[in-house]
């Protein structure tokens, strides 16, 4: 059985001091079947780990070098050092506005794994690629590169169409579930089925205390990575009561 994981995708939003007292209420919110996280900003990853309780806490970005002249870039040795839960990869954000590659994503993983540290490696298409109907092919080259040489079953994978993402235009469920059951047949046909079978698939783009159950019932999706929803305390308790 896989435990579903939802993750709140807090971006560059939230002070340490809102940060800490949204935490210290969402424990009071938590069930034992959903593993809940909070993807935070870099300085407040530190401070919010050391009275996390029940939620996960994990960085947003990370390099793929361990230390070295990478002006403004943070080392998995510091994630590791404060024991951060997870760290997210290769999210649509950072491939648009910061050029990441499906390679350095890839290297991002690795580095992660190697500490212990779990990867939530993002893929998705973009509204372009969607519209013109290679979501299927995209995806596929996306996980075949992302995932390379990985041990797969200790990392979650996140679906997130690009055209889903902050713009309250959600994919359905149906599409969701679709892509999400290809990503785990190519990962079936690439680490075999019961490696597959363990990895967590997350839905993200546009998802709310509304929408959420319909993609939990879903065969294929494991949880959430949640970007605006998961600011406000209210509703995200319901998101993770879904
Ligand atoms: P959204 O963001 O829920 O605001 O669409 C999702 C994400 O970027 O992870």
């Amino acid at each position: 059985m896989r435990k579903p994981i939802i993750i709140g995708n807090w971006k560059m939003n939230m002070s340490i001091d809102d940060g800490a007292l949204f935490i210290s209420n969402l424990n009071k919110a938590l069930s034992p079947n959903v593993a809940v996280g909070l993807a935070v900003q870099t300085i407040a990853l530190s401070s919010l780990n050391t009275s996390k309780g029940n939620v996960l806490i994990g960085a947003q970005n990370v390099h793929q070098e361990e230390t070295g002249a990478f002006t403004g870039e943070t080392s998995v040795l510091l994630l590791d050092e404060i024991k951060a839960d997870f760290c997210v990869i290769g999210h649509s954000e950072r491939r648009q506005y910061f050029n990441e590659t499906d390679e350095a994503i890839n290297a991002k993983a690795k580095k992660l794994l190697q500490y212990n540290v779990l990867p939530v490696i993002c893929v998705g298409e973009t509204l372009a690629e969607y519209e013109a109907n290679t979501t299927q092919s995209v995806i596929e080259a996306q996980i075949e590169v992302c995932t390379k040489d990985l041990d797969i079953a200790n990392c979650v994978i996140a679906y997130e169409p690009v055209w889903a993402i902050g713009t309250g235009k959600s994919a359905n469920a149906e599409i969701a579930q679709n892509v999400c059951a290809l990503i785990r047949t190519k990962l079936t046909a690439l680490f075999g089925a019961d490696k597959a079978n363990a990895v967590r698939i997350q839905y993200g783009g546009s998802v709310n205390e509304n929408n959420i159950a319909e993609y939990m019932n879903c065969a294929d999706i494991d949880g959430a990575l949640v970007g605006g929803a998961s600011l406000n305390l209210e509703n995200f308790s319901k998101l993770i009561n879904y």
